[in-house]
């Protein structure tokens, strides 16, 4: 298999039947090849049982490809054991896990959190929701005037009280990648616990969490060529020591009493209720795909497109990239105002040449509030779009303009 465009486009049926669709909104949720839904298929038409639950064949065949998809996963970012991979609905989920199973326990009333301006909702709010239950307080980390983290500004956010920064690998925005490893040193070095989004990292930059040495990272399926519905937590192993389970329910305990209950072990003490079985073995599948393209490769594909797409549209008059303007700086995502048109009009305008875009807040209000702008326009890629989707975008603008006589 080759990221060529002929080759690769043949992977997804859902570009085989909509030939003409220019999608450009991976960043929201990548397009899922036959091979995870053929998997995810095969599960449900020759195994669907229960996991860890039924003494019968299929149920212990359901059992092992839903434990060595934990591995597929713990192998993927290079956890030191499965153990440390809690299968969770998505990366909301994750990091409200993280929030309501460890730092309620572990931070106090007067404690600090510091979090990047540029975080989506979901690396924000349960911050907020936890810091108001229990007297701690959010420190925002302002990014450079163009959207990018200098590293060094850590230094001016940290205090005696940070217990913890909750960081984005790649701004769903602006598509700026952090310079994580600089950041992580610093915050270790001054025994603040890091928590990483990688919603759109883990699909497209490799993720090593023993090099990276962070505390918790959280992603999504669904943003990496797997299901929805299915996320991933990696906690390094000793917080588990601090961490407790949020969710009650089956699967997730030794023994019950009527006086008490004592839980399983990790990570299947946080994994109440039936899990996403289907789901954990469709996004074990998507990860293989991804490896077997090679990370590399997708990069280098996709920082192609989004080269060409920033060279494009920074030549039409009236549009502003909202971000770096410059290119490299752009990690698959772009966003973009156009002078006198709102978001969604050139959403809905785009829509009409085939071309899907995400417009809004994209769930990062304050990010918006500091940018200065009410919504942007977004276009993001993944491994199935070509200079086509490109050039299409550009015409699909210049039109927009004409219809609004700019
Ligand atoms: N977080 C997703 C996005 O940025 C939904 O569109």
């Amino acid at each position: 298999m080759s990221l060529s465009k002929d080759t690769i486009r043949e992977e997804f049926s859902l570009l085989k039947k909509h030939p003409t669709l220019h999608y450009l909104d991976s960043a929201a949720t990548s397009l899922k090849p036959q091979c995870v839904i053929d998997a995810m298929n095969e599960y449900y038409a020759e195994y669907s049982s229960n996991v860890h639950r039924g003494l019968y064949d299929l149920s212990e065949r359901a059992t092992t490809a839903y434990e060595e998809a934990r591995k597929t996963v713990a192998k993927f970012i290079n956890a030191k054991s499965e153990r440390e991979i809690i299968f969770t609905s998505g990366t909301t989920h994750s990091i409200n896990l993280v929030a309501l199973g460890w730092a309620r326990h572990v931070l106090k009333q007067g404690d600090e959190i510091i979090i990047p301006l540029l975080e989506h909702h979901s690396n924000m709010v349960p911050w907020q929701m936890l810091a108001k239950e229990i007297g701690a307080k959010i420190v925002y980390w302002e990014p450079r005037k163009d959207g990018t983290l200098d590293p060094t500004d850590i230094n001016k956010y940290l205090s005696r009280s940070t217990k913890l920064l909750a960081i984005t690998h790649i701004s769903n925005v602006l598509g700026t990648l952090t310079p994580l490893k600089q950041i992580i040193q610093k915050a270790f070095s001054c025994g603040v616990k890091v928590l990483v989004d990688a919603a759109q990292s883990v699909s497209r930059i490799p993720i090593d969490v023993q090099l990276l040495d962070c505390d918790f990272l959280a992603f999504s399926g669904h943003k990496a060529y797997g299901p929805t519905g299915i996320g991933v937590l990696y906690v390094k192993e000793k917080h588990y020591d601090n961490m407790k389970p949020v969710f009650g329910g089956g699967g997730m305990i030794r023994e019950v009493t009527t006086a008490h209950t004592t839980f399983n072990d990790t990570p299947h003490k946080f994994e109440a209720g039936t899990p996403p079985i289907a789901e954990a073995i469709g996004l074990a599948r998507a990860l293989q795909f991804i490896k077997k393209l090679g990370l590399s490769a997708i990069h280098s594909h996709e920082k192609a497109l989004t080269n060409l797409c920033l060279k494009e549209l920074n030549i039409i008059e009236g549009i502003k990239i909202i971000g770096p303007a410059k290119e490299n700086l752009h990690e698959s995502i772009i966003s973009f105002t156009i002078n006198g048109v709102h978001a969604h009009d050139i959403a809905t305008l785009l829509n009409e040449k085939n071309i899907a875009v995400r417009a809004g807040h994209h769930c990062c209000m304050p990010l918006m509030k500091w940018l200065g702008v009410a919504a942007t326009t977004r276009a993001s890629f993944g491994i199935y779009n070509t200079e086509d989707d490109v050039y299409a975008l550009a015409d699909g603008i210049k039109n927009v303009r004409k219809t609004f006589k700019l």
